[in-house]
């Protein structure tokens, strides 16, 4: 299993073998508030424990003498070849983990030939991360804000940048409650700034994500708590790009996104984050696969740690796995080698798992 070269601080007992050892480094490596910010789940953050243990129900059925002398994790997604079957989850402010953030996670995709997805509340500018990653596959996430002349106008810019999809944030209308945050007085540090809004915006946002109240404020003051499934009508309206619905957690509403023309669903609870008590995200996957058949392509995230989780996601039907936090905790351990590293591991595993498994992604069954 290769990894990139430690930092030269790095002792061999101390060596990063996996994603969990990455995140207790990053642990040690980042403020109270960062940790509190980055790690939380809402409430008594049993969705956050549950995206992540129930992985371990599946139970995976191994083929024997299937010819694994090359194990392919190439594909096409949306049109654009990807080196993996994962990608980089939209998460907000990643210049918290690390000064060169989202340009040097982006870089970290680019280098990995995966999928890069910026975040709305981002602490590099869509252009920035553009720039720092011209060849990276790239999707915007969108929050819808009350001001539906200021998310015009990022979508205009994501797509002026080169940017391929837009992933449509849908389970975030209302601000989950974590309590670190809440008990952190979590706020953005008064040398970083939310890239994508314009001065004159900020200037007249009330409670202002930089302001001492903080960004539970912020999203309650300027997302729009009213969109609903006719909204994807005016978004597409103001776009050529396909948009995917993340945020998908029933068959229900991943047949509304098919009817409404979305592009793609992805499988997400927020990394639990949102609603406390929501089901894991990879035990809402097979649902929603069966009631698409087909119709939409499938991607999930919330919870993948390792190359087994990957292939039992895949197995139930993903299309592609995105993780967030992994990519956090690199960054914070080395900026954009770690965000590499994080990569890099999830796919040896991954490799390894399928090589393993006789490369059968179908023939696996659950337990328990
Ligand atoms: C610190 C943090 C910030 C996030 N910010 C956003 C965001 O701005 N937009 C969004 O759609 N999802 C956001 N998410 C959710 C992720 O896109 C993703 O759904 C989640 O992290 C997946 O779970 P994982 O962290 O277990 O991989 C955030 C997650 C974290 C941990």
């Amino acid at each position: 299993m290769s990894a990139l070269p430690a930092p030269p601080s790095q002792t061999m007992s101390s060596v990063v073998c996996c994603i969990d050892d990455l995140e207790r480094s990053a642990l040690a490596r980042l403020d109270k508030n960062t940790n509190g910010y980055y790690n939380a789940g809402a409430d008594a953050e049993q969705t956050l424990k549950e995206n992540v243990t129930a992985y371990q129900r599946y139970r995976l059925r191994p083929r024997a003498l299937v010819d694994i002398s090359h194990v392919d994790l190439t594909q096409t997604v949306l049109g654009h070849r990807v080196s993996m079957p994962i990608g980089v989850a939209p998460s907000a402010m990643q210049k918290l983990a690390h000064p060169d953030g989202e340009c040097a996670n982006a870089r970290a995709a680019e280098a990995m030939g995966t999928i890069y997805t910026l975040s709305t509340i981002s602490t590099s500018s869509i252009e920035e991360v553009a720039a720092a990653a011209p060849k990276a596959v790239k999707w915007f996430q969108l929050y819808v804000l009350k001001n539906r002349d200021m998310t015009q106008r990022m979508v205009e810019r994501a797509e002026r940048a080169g940017f391929s999809a837009l992933v449509l944030t849908v389970d975030a209308q209302m601000f989950g409650k974590r309590l670190a945050d809440v008990r952190n007085g979590f706020k953005l540090p008064p040398h970083l700034s939310l890239a994508n809004f314009d001065e004159e915006y900020k200037k007249n946002v009330k409670g202002s994500v930089e302001q001492s109240s903080g960004i539970s404020h912020f999203v309650t003051s300027q997302f729009d708590p009213s969109l609903c499934w006719t909204d994807l009508a005016w978004l597409r309206s103001i776009t050529k790009l396909p948009v995917l619905v993340k945020g998908i957690m029933t068959p229900e509403d991943a047949l509304l996104a098919a009817e409404h023309g979305a592009g793609g669903v992805i499988v997400s609870n927020h990394g639990g984050r949102q609603l406390d008590g929501c089901l894991a995200a990879v035990d809402a996957l097979r649902p929603v696969v069966a009631a698409l058949a087909g119709r939409l392509p499938v991607f999930m995230d919330g919870g993948v740690r390792r190359g087994t989780d990957v292939i039992k996601a895949l197995a139930l039907g993903a299309q592609m796995v995105f993780v967030g936090r992994p990519m956090l905790w690199g960054l914070a351990y080395d900026g954009q080698r770690g965000a590499q590293l994080a990569l890099t591991l999830l796919r040896d595993e991954l490799r390894l798992a399928m090589g393993l498994c006789g490369e059968q992604l179908t023939a696996l069954g659950r337990e328990g």
